[in-house]
């Protein structure tokens, strides 16, 4: 199905830009978004081609295919599966609409040039009413603590991410802090997912509802969730994270979930080391 999928993408281009008004409130907030990020026909071949790559149960690497909220390899129906790096299976991902609006606008907002930026895409499928939620944290957390990183994620719903389908909550200016301390959910390093340890003020998060074909943008130290799916439609998300050239730190940060999630990881049968920066 996938050679079908290659030989009919739409290719019409589709430019969006982001207002003066988005990087103001980027900056004072660490997120803003916009209504629309692609077309209809490339979000409508994006489906398709998420719907294929979530039938495999296979990912695009090896053990790039897991349930974020239950133990890598457990059996029966999955709660939030997750999909790793499509484009390094893909790399015609790379040339969507999506993609290229994405690395634009996230350079405006890194102050970047847009091929200085390294792209880590994931994918995550909240199945309709047992779409598990994701609690707290920063993407940062995830990421190798030997550098300092500066990075954009771009989020993009294939079907309305409303409150009652998980869509996600910010917490605003909560990007001007540093990494917080993460533990992995459950207490159990097997469990991909990774919640903030430190009390955090509920009532400062603010949901984020996006239709389908738009797309949020959220700092890397942004504190953020989403919500369960209580619907009888899928909720499908699409993501690019954009990095900064990073920075190696004078010293690793301490970050012992890291470490847990690396010796978790290197446990399993047939994967391909982490890919620890582009894996949140
Ligand atoms: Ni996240």
């Amino acid at each position: 199905m996938f050679e079908d999928l290659l030989r009919t993408r739409p290719a019409a281009p589709f430019d969006v830009a982001l207002p003066t008004a988005a990087l103001e409130e980027y900056r004072e907030q660490g997120f803003t978004r916009i209504d629309r990020i692609t077309s209809d026909e490339e979000l409508e071949w994006l489906r398709r081609f998420y719907d294929g790559l979530f039938e495999e149960r296979r990912g695009a690497l090896p053990g790039g295919y897991f349930d974020l909220s239950r133990p890598y390899e457990s059996g029966g129906e999955d709660l939030q599966p997750q999909i790793i790096l499509p484009e390094t299976r893909f790399p015609v991902l790379l040339e969507t609409a999506f993609f290229h609006n994405g690395r634009q606008i996230a350079a405006r907002l890194l102050d970047e040039v847009p091929e200085h930026l390294e792209v880590g895409g994931h994918m995550i499928r909240k199945p309709p009413r047992i779409g598990e939620s994701l609690p707290w944290h920063q993407d940062e957390a995830y990421w190798d603590p030997s550098f300092a990183h500066e990075a954009v994620g771009v989020w993009m719903p294939l079907d309305p991410a409303t409150l009652e389908s998980g869509c996600m909550h910010f917490i605003p200016g909560s990007h001007r802090q540093d990494v917080m301390r993460h533990r992995h959910v459950g207490d159990d390093p097997n469990v991909h997912a990774l919640v903030v340890a430190e009390p955090v003020d509920e009532a400062q998060g603010v949901p984020q509802p996006i239709p389908a074909g738009g797309a949020s943008f959220h700092h890397c130290r942004l504190l953020h969730r989403s919500g369960p799916n209580r619907t009888g439609g899928v909720r499908r998300a699409y993501a690019n994270e954009f990095i900064a050239p990073r920075v190696r730190r004078r010293e690793r940060a301490v970050r012992p979930w890291f470490d847990q999630t690396r010796e978790a990881w290197s446990q399993r049968d047939k994967v391909r080391a982490l890919p620890t920066d582009r894996d949140a």
